[in-house]
């Protein structure tokens, strides 16, 4: 299978799509423990999910039909490892086999994710101190079982949102807002990374490795130097600690003395932290596109973290819309002249080309693959269970304008991912918030599969550019 021509495909994740969550010896994740938890004030789980354990093999002959030569998705860590004793559950690796069989049965390269979200329940949270350890070593585990079955693993999903989801709005287990705790976190998942690669080299596979990032570079309406300066804050806060120690093998002195600045104890810090950083870096960037960080001065004088869970903007209504504030570094701005999402968040197709060509400007050529982009709505179907989702043909259509722009105008886009294959969890907004280019009928025994008109729109886009 080649990963050398463009890859067209789709993506999941394990916790959000897989379901059999305590099947054939999977131990659980601190997502299974979250959602059955009275934390967890919907009852709404991914116990079953659109049970992709079973139907996978549905789900991937339709990507196949649908043109797709690529599929992210991610592996269930403690699938593989279940308990606290570095002992592989065999079944675990068969289902992973199984679907990877199934890939290569159609010429789909798969793209797999170490970790997205679901950190055995053992590890508890990203910061206990073992975490980059025991991740170190469930990779290496990995990579010797698959090798070059998988051409291109990544380390992460969106170590950004994710800590963010964590620790500063609190809406993702542990459920904390604790700046402190955002940056022992933070430091982990530079650690994992960077230990994982180690890993990687040692097996000196032809595969490559990457991470996935989930915002773009931040931007501002104005450049006055006030604004410049929110600019470079909300960077060093979502992506320079993703990013540099990644890709540069390096985090700058004048980001770690503003985190100091803000009161924040590094005495976790390793002495050995930089070199660490520096010898394992990745070979490709995975980037998602959504929405852009669109920041100015904090006037607000205010730390405070918003989202929007509720799905209740009707998009106009800017008081549904996330907010994110840091006490004298940045805070989120409002472009009046673009439309926000039911979510509220802005749907602005040019984030795609800014975010490309600025990741561009600081990393040089790192082949780049847009590991998701999607448009989560209410879909209403017809009594086949079709939907006719233009609202998203739209989204995606606009953003691949933008995003192939970036291509021609320079940019080593390898690879581009709709977020997702199907329907799925799509974590504490449940399933009614839908991103799927297929639709699930979860009210059918069989979750019933059937391709939206998203899928057939993108079934023909990837016929007309397969030769990019
Ligand atoms: C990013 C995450 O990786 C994925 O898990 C999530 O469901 C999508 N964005 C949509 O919000």
């Amino acid at each position: 299978m080649s990963k050398d021509k463009f890859l067209w495909g789709s993506a999941t994740a394990a916790y959000q799509c897989e379901g059999a969550w305590d099947e054939d010896g999977k131990g659980p994740s601190i997502w299974d423990d979250y959602c059955h938890s009275t934390a967890n004030l919907t009852g709404i789980t991914g116990d079953v999910s659109c049970d992709h354990y079973h139907h996978f093999k549905e789900d991937i002959k339709m990507m196949a039909e649908g043109n797709q030569n690529t599929y992210r998705f991610s592996i269930s860590w403690s699938r593989i490892l279940p308990k606290d004793d570095h002992v592989v559950n065999e079944a675990g690796f068969r289902f992973y086999d199984e679907l990877i069989d199934e890939c290569e049965k159609y010429g789909i390269v798969p793209n797999v994710t170490l970790v997205h979200y679901d950190l055995p329940d053992y590890i508890g949270t990203w910061t206990n101190p073992k975490v980059s350890d025991e991740f170190a070593y469930y990779a290496s585990v990995v990579f010797k079982h698959f090798g070059n079955r998988i051409p291109l693993y990544t380390t992460i999903n969106e170590p950004n949102h994710n800590a963010y989801c964590n620790y500063c709005v609190g809406n993702y287990p542990p459920n904390e807002t604790n700046l402190q705790h955002y940056c022992e976190c933070a430091y982990n998942m530079i650690l994992c990374t960077a230990k994982a690669v180690k890993e990687f080299r040692k097996l000196n596979l032809n595969s490559l490795i990457g991470i996935v990032q989930g915002c773009g570079p931040a931007v501002s309406l104005k450049d006055d130097p006030e604004y410049l300066e929110a600019v470079k804050y909300c960077d060093y806060f979502c992506n320079d600690w993703v990013l540099d120690p990644a890709i540069k093998g390096i985090l700058e002195d004048e980001l770690i003395e503003a985190v100091k600045a803000k009161g924040i104890d590094l005495s976790f810090v390793d002495p050995n932290f930089k070199d660490i950083i520096k010898n394992n870096t990745i070979d490709f960037l995975g980037q998602n596109i959504y929405s852009r960080m669109l920041v100015k001065p904090n006037t607000s004088g205010i730390t405070s973290f918003t989202v929007n869970n509720a799905g209740n903007n009707d998009g106009t209504n800017n008081s549904a819309r996330e907010t994110r504030a840091i006490k004298d570094w940045f805070e989120f701005d409002r472009d009046e002249n673009t439309q926000l999402n039911k979510w509220g968040r802005e749907i602005y197709p040019k984030c795609g080309y800014i975010t490309l060509t600025k990741r561009k400007e600081r990393y040089g050529n790192i082949p780049i693959y847009i590991t998701e982009n999607g448009h989560g709505c209410y879909d209403i179907a017809d009594e086949n269970g079709y939907v006719e989702d233009d609202e998203r043909i739209e989204f995606l259509n606009n953003y691949l304008q933008w995003i192939l722009k970036a291509k021609e105008d320079g940019v080593n886009v390898q690879g581009y991912y709709v977020w997702s294959t199907m329907d799925l969890y799509s974590w504490i907004n449940g399933y009614k918030k839908r991103y799927g280019l297929v639709r699930v009928d979860y009210e059918d025994g069989n979750l019933k599969r059937t391709p939206k008109k998203s899928y057939y729109w993108y079934k023909e886009f990837i016929k007309k550019y397969q030769n990019i």
